[in-house]
């Protein structure tokens, strides 16, 4: 990890990948499990594979990402472990940010922010935290100083850490470059991707709800989720403390890993509504096969789900519960769209491709404002049509 860090995974010397590539081919000699020491060696090794993209850029199969299909857990325990990686990762990059502060000797030493910088970015981080501390029953008194509340924060989320959880933190941080803001970047990525599983959960729990008629609960199903998406927005102001040129520099080396892969985005968005033939044919989903199939294979979203109530009987329109959950969400997704955007258009402009073979920016803008529910009642509402 020390050399990765210091080189940059795009840099690191021959003579560690091969060492790596022949740790790899001696695995199955090796008794007990190493699922996890597999997992972390192709991700090590992505590059020099050809298979680098967003899922290895991220590490992703070395953290608990919620999966629906595997997570059967009441809903308060799939957050509360949301919650605890959400907190992990945010003051692991808090962390570094001191740490770098404080001495020449951190890792990934090209193009340091300006301290004030810093201190902005310590508190949004904290920000970022905060609901997650609150929920975990963190007693955090708010203080003046970023600086101060981040130390303060460190300090409370390191005591309890386990052995494993200090392993998943060290081994999911493999920056292709040595520039101090990937370290942010990464670490934002990876939280977002924390929410969106637990979102397509939430989703999948609604689906479910609809279709056994529980309207109640899956309109307070949808405004929960709403919320969390919501409660993600200061990781926008977090992120947007990355400086363009630092981001530009990397990004010379992030060609293939694009989130236009995300499964649990794309998962969450295929929950609400089956995309249009032309967005489930396009770059949007052929970039994630497995939600393609599970499409092909008649996954039922909310809208399918509401189709047949509708059938019946007016439900929606007799449980304004749902049509709030309906509202709420769209509206928080929106919201997200638009801020996406917004940053995306400040970091990248309108003429640069995206790495996810895509136009870019315009691309973003073509989806921004598409409906996330199809269903009559619910797109009217989310467009403010009473
Ligand atoms: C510097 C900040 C960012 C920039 C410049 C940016 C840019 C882009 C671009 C250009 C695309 C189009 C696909 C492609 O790559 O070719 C995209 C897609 C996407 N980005 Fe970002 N992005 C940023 C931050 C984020 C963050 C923090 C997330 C959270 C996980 C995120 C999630 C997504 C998702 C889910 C898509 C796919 C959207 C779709 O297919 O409709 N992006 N982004």
């Amino acid at each position: 990890m020390d050399a990765y860090q210091h080189h940059g995974k795009q840099f690191v010397s021959g003579t560690w990948t091969t060492l790596l590539q022949s740790a790899r081919e001696r695995l199955p000699e090796v008794s007990g499990p190493h699922r996890q020491l597999s997992a972390f060696l192709n991700i090590a090794l992505d590059k020099t594979d050809d298979r680098y993209d967003y899922r290895s850029y991220l590490a992703l199969p070395l953290l608990p990402i919620p999966d629906p299909d595997r997570d059967t857990e009441r809903a308060d325990r799939l957050l509360a472990r949301r919650d605890r990686f959400h907190l992990l990762l945010l003051s692991d990059l808090i962390a570094f940010e001191i740490h770098a502060l404080d001495t020449m000797q951190a890792p990934l030493p090209q193009l340091r922010p300006d301290p004030l910088v810093v201190r902005k970015r310590l508190r949004h981080a904290s920000r970022s935290a905060a609901p997650a501390l609150r929920r975990l029953s963190f007693d955090v008194h708010a203080v003046g100083d970023p600086v101060t509340f981040a130390r303060r924060l460190i300090a409370m989320t390191s005591i309890d850490r386990s052995s494993d959880e200090r392993l998943t933190m060290r081994t999911t941080m493999l920056p292709v470059s040595t520039v101090h803001d990937e370290y942010l970047f990464i670490r934002v990525l990876q939280t977002f991707e924390l929410t969106f599983g637990l979102l397509a959960g939430d989703l999948t729990a609604v689906t479910t709800a609809v279709a056994e008629g529980r309207l109640p609960a899956a309109g307070t199903r949808l405004t929960l989720a709403a919320t969390l998406l919501r409660e993600a927005a200061p990781l926008w102001s977090l992120l947007a403390t990355m400086q363009p040129e630092a981001f530009r520099t990397f990004r010379t080396h992030t060609d293939g890993a694009s989130a236009i892969q995300s499964r649990a985005y794309k998962l969450a968005e295929s929950l609400c509504r089956t995309p249009d033939p032309q967005r489930l044919d396009s770059a949007a989903y052929l970039s994630v096969p497995d939600v393609c199939a599970r499409i092909n294979h008649g996954q039922l979203s909310i809208d399918d789900a509401l189709d047949t109530i509708r059938a019946d009987h007016h439900a929606l329109a007799e449980t304004p519960v749902l049509a709030d959950g309906l509202r709420h969400f769209a509206a928080a997704v929106h919201q997200w769209r638009r801020t996406h955007y917004s940053l995306a258009v400040r970091m990248l402009g309108t003429h640069q491709p995206g790495t996810g073979d895509t136009p870019g920016t315009p691309y973003l803008l073509h989806g921004r404002d598409q409906p996330v529910f199809s269903h009559r009642n619910a797109s009217n509402r989310e467009q403010g049509i009473p």
